[in-house]
């Protein structure tokens, strides 16, 4: 067994803690034991790209799988949908506070691989309550580090854009990192800035919904 923190209630060093913009939660968490999993996975995902054309929704280009990854018989795969759940559950019992719930389901999830030139149009995940992406290799974007570039990077958009004058920057940007996942209500609108690396980046999305 890994020594690695990874445990769903989080640690000292790693707590479950949510970043708020705009008056919104997001979640950022990483995953180090999903590490030795990934060749598995991704594997598995190639498979199924093999026998699947796959379908479009906000992506334009790439490859976006059917949405139904949560029911996978793949052991390695099923690991990993079941951490993210694990983990997403913790999350949201960290925002729920005090308000009980009494479930939190995984009701779609999907794998995406974004080729060069590759990125997602503004969306949301309504009806859902929490939406979720997990990287599973990030790629190398051509920009590297360089954090003022906007390539590949998760774009999130205030629900009430009021604008810097109010001290709300009109969107924020997240990097995406490999066994890392990113968790945010459903209603949040994002987009993926168009990625221009060599290497494919392949990340796994999901939807819950909260049972009170
Ligand atoms: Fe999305």
């Amino acid at each position: 067994m890994s020594n690695e923190s990874d445990t769903a209630a989080g640690t000292a060093a790693d707590p479950i803690q949510a970043r708020w913009h705009f008056g919104v939660p997001i979640y950022e968490k990483h995953l180090p034991r999903s590490l030795e999993k990934m060749p598995s996975i991704i594997q598995h995902i190639y498979r199924i790209k093999d026998r699947d054309t796959g379908i479009t929704r906000s992506n334009q280009g790439g490859w976006h799988s059917g949405d139904r990854l949560h029911t996978t018989k793949h052991e390695d795969t099923r690991w990993l949908i079941h951490r993210l759940l694990q983990v997403s559950t913790q999350c949201i019992k960290d925002f729920e506070g005090d308000r009980p719930i009494k479930d939190v389901r995984m009701v779609s999830a999907w794998a995406n691989i974004n080729y060069q030139g590759n990125w997602n149009a503004p969306h949301e995940h309504l009806p859902c309550t929490w939406s979720g992406v997990f990287y599973i290799d990030s790629g190398e974007p051509t920009t590297g580090d360089d954090e003022r570039s906007l390539e590949g990077k998760v774009l999130f958009f205030d629900p009430m854009p009021l604008g810097r004058e109010w001290k709300r920057p009109p969107n924020v940007g997240y990097r995406p990192v490999s066994g890392t996942m990113l968790l945010f209500p459903s209603f949040l609108t994002h987009m993926v800035a168009p990625y221009f690396g060599d290497k494919p980046r392949i990340s796994l999305a999901f939807n819950l919904n909260v049972v009170r």
